[in-house]
């Protein structure tokens, strides 16, 4: 009788750590993604990377760190270059792009304090899943302009800064997430092309 129970219980237990595993094996990625997005809305990005600055603050980054919808639908046409290619880039720009605003920003200055050091562990701990999911295929190697762009990320003897304000920095790492990760945004507006290259003032009204 005992035997019986301890066997049912060890199937069972068995069962529960399959279960388990199944669901660690695929973590949700929109989730962590969707807290981001949110933390990235128009009235947050306005309020701290606008309205807390100086008019027309500017600060100096490598001209890769300026990673917009245009950058993406060129570097899509490239036959080698895949979308995971793209992601990563916007992972590893992204992260650049907040720590450029956070270098210029005082300890106590509330742009910090209040949004973006909480911005940079939100990025922090969707880039541990996103890894953990897609972990690096080591024998491919990257397309020529993917690696290019790395190469200069990555190149602590960069020439040639380009002026940017903060605010533009989040608005183009917010616009290319959307289109970089359509699958956890689209079902809420289907019609909507979040890849589509907007002119100007169509663009301005989004933000
Ligand atoms: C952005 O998020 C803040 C804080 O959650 C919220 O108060 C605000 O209404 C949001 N704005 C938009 C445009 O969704
Ligand atoms: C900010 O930049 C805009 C456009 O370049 C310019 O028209 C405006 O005069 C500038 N404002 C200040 C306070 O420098
Ligand atoms: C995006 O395009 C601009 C202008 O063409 C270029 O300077 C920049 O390096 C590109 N960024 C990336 C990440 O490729
Ligand atoms: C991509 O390629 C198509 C056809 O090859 C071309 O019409 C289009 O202008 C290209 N787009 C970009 C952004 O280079």
């Amino acid at each position: 009788m005992l035997q019986s129970e301890c066997r049912l219980l060890r199937v069972l237990l068995g069962f529960i750590c399959v279960l388990l595993m199944c669901m660690s094996a695929a973590p949700d990625l929109c989730g962590p993604l969707k807290t981001v997005r949110d933390s990235l809305n128009s009235t947050l990005r306005r309020r701290y990377m606008k309205m807390n600055f100086p008019i027309n603050y500017t600060i100096q980054v490598h001209y890769e760190e300026v990673y917009r919808l245009r950058n993406i639908s060129r570097l899509r046409n490239e036959s080698l270059v895949e979308l995971r290619d793209l992601q990563d880039l916007w992972v590893l720009v992204s992260q650049q792009g907040i720590k450029r605003i956070l270098k210029v920003l005082p300890e106590r200055h509330p742009t910090r304090r209040k949004y973006l050091s909480n911005l940079e562990n939100l990025f922090r701990d969707f880039q541990v899943l996103y890894i953990q999911q897609n972990p690096r295929d080591e024998e491919r190697e990257l397309p020529e302009s993917i690696q290019n762009i790395c190469d200069k990320l990555r190149d602590p003897y960069y020439q040639g800064w380009k002026s940017v304000t903060p605010k533009s920095l989040l608005d183009n790492c917010y616009r290319s997430m959307l289109c970089l990760f359509k699958d956890c945004f689209s079902t809420e507006d289907d019609s909507y092309d979040y890849c589509e290259v907007l002119n100007r003032r169509k663009e301005k009204k989004t933000t």
